[in-house]
């Protein structure tokens, strides 16, 4: 068993939640997440063979890839995630040498606050660290998304990968999702708290309608741009879409109207939290979450069970499902002096209707990669 202190530098990646903006990012608009303290952390060594050798903190496996068959570890239970991106490293000309690390995830798997880009933007961050490459983390989270499209097999956007690597400590950031410019806007939330709650049903995005998401509104689009001179869904306005929704079919309508009016979310949440009115914010989280529900149809019985519970707290101003959806975490706005009463409520409210037992995870809103030298 390798312990950590056995290691010549620890390297970390963050999960992240989405505060608004929810199945946004693969249409080309704003999106406003923020890295968390939940980290997956890589140390690790050169080893001076042709073999990444990987181990866990959390698991007895080991696995050991060779770094001209990286193709060859899809199959991998544990470990595809982290050869899937030392491939796309590679591909994208970068060396590879062999080495040993150990992965401490503390990202809980499944919860959607996005363990996989974490632990894919970790392992090529460290990947590049222990081959003595200075690396930029805008190119180390597009090509951990690479990764999760080819190798993972999930069509996502680059929400996740580009917080997991370029978030800041106390910060949510306004993505532009097709420019990649992104706005730092101090997560300041006055007499609240945010609560991230796991409705502890599993899921996974791979198996999920996601990638049917995504295609629906490829779809809608491409039908969209007969009339409109638009190159993404995100670029068209409430007015433009109220003159054109009835060309869509009603499913790829519905998705769409979702996409149009979240963006306006995002605009508006921006100004909110940029004037501190974050009632204003709250009510735009529910909006969210309303139309992921209805129009979207991202959520689930949990996920809404859950949601509903928090809104009906007399203190809480804003709740909603966060990430790729089916399942994962909630997030609440809550008054700060009301959460331990609001998540012991939660809970048992939670409990009492679904046959499982939700969990609230104690989280700061935290820095991206970090890289430390240990000896
Ligand atoms: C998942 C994907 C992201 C994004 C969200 C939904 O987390 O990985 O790219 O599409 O779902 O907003």
């Amino acid at each position: 068993m390798m312990r950590e202190e056995d290691f010549e530098y620890k390297v970390a990646a963050s999960g992240r939640v989405n505060i608004i903006g929810e199945h946004i990012d693969y249409c080309g608009g704003k999106v406003m997440p923020a890295a968390l303290s939940l980290k997956n952390t890589v140390y690790v060594r050169p080893n001076g063979t042709d073999t990444i050798n990987i181990s866990w903190t959390t698991l007895p496996d080991t696995v050991s890839l060779n770094i001209s068959e990286l193709e060859n570890y899809r199959h991998l239970k544990y470990g595809n995630y982290q050869a899937g991106s030392a491939l796309l490293w590679q591909k994208a000309g970068h060396k590879l040498v062999g080495c040993d690390m150990l992965q401490d995830c503390k990202v809980p798997f499944g919860s959607g606050l996005s363990s996989s880009a974490a632990i894919e933007v970790s392992t090529i961050a460290a990947l590049a660290t222990v081959a003595g490459e200075k690396f930029d983390n805008v190119e180390v989270a597009l090509c951990a998304q690479s990764a999760e499209r080819e190798y993972a097999g999930v069509n996502c956007g680059i929400m996740d990968q580009y917080a997991s690597a370029c978030g800041k400590k106390g910060m949510a950031m306004l993505l532009d999702c097709k420019t990649l410019e992104c706005d730092y806007l101090p997560l300041e939330l006055g007499a609240y708290s945010l609560v991230i709650t796991d409705c502890c049903k599993p899921h996974s995005l791979a198996d999920s309608k996601y990638n049917e998401r995504r295609s629906e509104t490829e779809e809608a689009l491409k039908i969209l741009q007969k009339r409109l001179d638009i190159t993404c869904l995100a670029d068209i306005t409430p007015v433009q879409f109220s003159q054109c929704a009835h060309m869509l079919p009603r499913v790829l309508r519905m998705r769409a109207e979702h996409v149009v009016n979240e963006c306006q979310r995002v605009r508006t949440a921006a100004q909110a939290m940029r004037a501190g009115n974050i009632e204003l914010l709250g009510r735009l989280i529910n909006q969210s979450h309303a139309s992921l529900k209805n129009l979207y149809q991202t959520t689930g019985f949990e996920p809404d069970v859950l949601v509903e519970a928090a809104q009906n707290y007399p203190e809480c101003i804003g709740s909603r499902l966060t990430g790729g959806g089916f399942g994962g975490c909630t997030i609440s706005l809550v008054k700060t002096e009301c959460v331990p009463e609001f998540k012991d409520y939660l809970l048992k409210a939670y409990a009492r209707r679904t046959s499982y037992n939700a969990v609230c995870y104690d989280a700061e809103i935290s820095d991206g990669i970090t890289v430390e030298k240990l000896k």
